[in-house]
């Protein structure tokens, strides 16, 4: 099966079992706690909260996945295995109030099994035993349905049945929110496949988990308390790049003689052959042994992966309207890119030679998100300008990280890392990928007090009027940022809280505002502001820690103009 059979497959299976087929949603999340859209059931937290009612009980998709710089962090495993990537598509399932548990457990065996042919002794499932300290109960009613399943089949629960405590079978999006027990599905991939399910979360690629089956019944909240949700839902995801690898580098489960390799399936075999032509090397396959010491046909190698998963995760992102830059997610992805850059140089690779990647991802991907292709302009050229960007400072970077530690044995001092930051460019986990190869550390304390440092001369480099915001002796509130929905960007109606005269400035002082404030290198947002009858032009929004007390109240409209670039 090709990988667009298996997902077509997949999304087929549930259609049979009555669910609508939805898009995946944008990679830029909804939840402000995300940075990027870490999983299928990102876009349905109102629907587990019960906030908004689902329009259909039963979804499934395939949803764009970033796991990068968050609680889900992937990225330092990248390239140095074959089954982590920072941009991935999870296939899922979804109950809302519907089906649960038995329907959930059933049809992920059949397809697996019936449909797929995965061969049954092979598979463990695990199910959530709580350990000290952990919450909700053992969950009896997972393992009664994979019990019954395992007899059937004639094999032991004792052996295919693994329990697992919170860190493995439990599922949080994130600190707070929905969350529950899960019970997911582990491939033996040794040669024999007879491990009997000693190698499950030994975190061996020999035993990979492909599918996690999380049953939404509790709600996390702020106090580390759990409470029971009103319903119960079923939110599934299953990693679409192992299963497609797991299939082609076995030949449908037919030699198990390699150890199998999210690379060997046609997702990256497009890119891999563009990247072949470009440095005239072969991927070869080989995984280091040792992340510090590795041989140089592991650097090929880990070069080779680690290109080919950054320039999807780097052009679905912008799809997507996320583009490096300095702040946050932005400056996420502008690590991404300078990593495959970096690992660029390692093959020999001409500058400008990762946007060359483009079309290779759009040749994959292109046909399932379209957005790809609408966009393939914008892609190339973001993608050309942040590589020529620190095309021009790497070689000079690495010559100093060759200098210094050449010197300094003892590693990187965080004087150091901060010039390589500040003057070449090195994100600071790019500075650690080169001093790890060298068995070396770097002082990461010394670089936050640099970084400190540069901040404070770049606050008092700031000319600024000085604005006092009074406290009343009440205390203080922020304004609160509320334009990310389109309906707060015009005709916003509240009350201006504090008017500060300084110099020939006014401020006006708001609880919520749809404007951008100005910081971190983004400049406010501009608009207008009807007060009173009168149209007032918002020059800039500034950011002022204490803010907004009660002088008087006046109804006001606003609307944001277009963001100064
Ligand atoms: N939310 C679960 C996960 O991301 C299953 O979809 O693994």
């Amino acid at each position: 099966m090709t990988s667009s059979e298996i997902r077509q497959s997949f999304l087929d299976f549930f259609k049979s079992k009555e669910h609508a087929i939805v898009p995946s949603v944008s990679l830029l999340p909804d939840s402000p706690n995300l940075l990027f859209t870490n999983a299928g059931m990102n876009q349905f937290v109102p629907y587990f909260l019960g906030e908004r009612e689902a329009y259909h009980q039963r979804l499934a998709n395939t949803q764009k996945c970033i796991r990068a710089g968050g609680k889900h962090n992937d990225l330092e495993d990248v390239g140095f295995d074959t089954y982590h990537h920072t941009f991935f598509e999870m296939l899922g399932n979804w109950s809302f109030n519907d089906y649960f548990k038995k329907e959930a457990i059933s049809w992920a065996w059949e397809l697996l099994t019936e449909v797929w042919g995965f061969p049954k002794e092979r598979l463990y499932a695990t199910v959530y035993k709580p350990g000290a300290g952990d919450p909700a109960e053992f969950d009896q009613e997972a393992s009664d349905c994979w019990s019954e399943i395992f007899i059937a089949e004639g094999m032991d629960p004792k052996v295919h049945l693994i329990h697992g405590g919170k860190k493995d079978n439990f599922w949080m999006m994130g600190e707070t929110g929905p969350c529950g027990p899960c019970s997911e599905i582990h491939m033996d991939l040794t040669e024999k496949g007879d491990t009997r399910g000693s190698l499950v979360n030994s975190e061996s690629p020999l035993c990979i988990e492909i599918w996690n089956l999380v049953f939404i019944q509790l709600i996390a909240a702020d106090d580390g308390s759990y409470r029971p949700l009103p319903s119960r839902h079923v939110d599934t995801g299953m990693g679409f790049e192992r299963v497609a690898g797991i299939i082609a580098s076995t030949k449908n489960f037919t030699d198990f003689s390699r150890p199998p390799s999210n690379y060997e399936s046609d997702l990256f075999k497009t890119i891999f052959g563009s990247l072949a032509e470009m440095c005239g090397q072969s991927y070869g396959g080989t995984v280091p042994k040792n992340r510090q010491k590795l041989s140089d046909e592991e650097k090929r190698d880990c070069s080779f992966r680690v290109l080919a998963d950054h320039i999807r995760t780097l052009c679905c992102a912008i799809a997507d309207g996320i583009l490096p830059g300095n702040e946050g997610r932005n400056y996420v992805l502008r690590r991404i890119l300078r990593r495959a850059v970096l690992w660029g140089r390692r093959l020999d690779l001409a500058p400008g030679s990762f946007s060359r990647l483009v079309d290779s991802v759009l040749d994959t991907l292109g046909p399932v998100f379209p957005e790809l292709g609408e966009q393939q302009d914008v892609i190339r050229k973001v993608i050309l300008a942040e590589e020529s960007a620190f095309d021009r400072t790497i070689d000079r970077g690495l010559q100093v990280i060759d200098k210094i530690t050449t010197k300094n044995k003892g590693g990187i001092g965080g004087k150091d890392a901060f010039l390589l930051y500040d003057t070449y460019g090195f994100p600071l986990d790019l500075t650690q990928v080169v001093a790890r190869e060298r068995n070396m550390k770097v002082d990461t304390e010394g670089f936050n007090k640099e970084m400190e440092k540069q901040r404070k001369r770049a606050r008092a480099a700031r000319k600024k009027d000085v604005i006092a915001v009074s406290d009343g002796g009440t205390g203080v509130v922020a304004t609160q940022f509320v334009g990310y929905g389109s309906d707060a960007l015009k005709n916003l109606e509240t009350e201006v809280r504090e008017v500060i005269q300084s110099n020939d400035r006014t401020y006006l002082v708001f609880p919520e505002s749809p404007f951008y404030a100005e910081r971190g290198g983004q400049v406010g947002d501009t608009g207008e502001v009807v007060l009173e009858g009168r149209r007032i032009q918002i020059m800039d929004r500034i950011m002022r820690d204490n803010a907004c007390i009660r002088l008087k109240s006046i109804p006001w409209k606003t609307s944001r103009g277009k963001r100064p670039r």
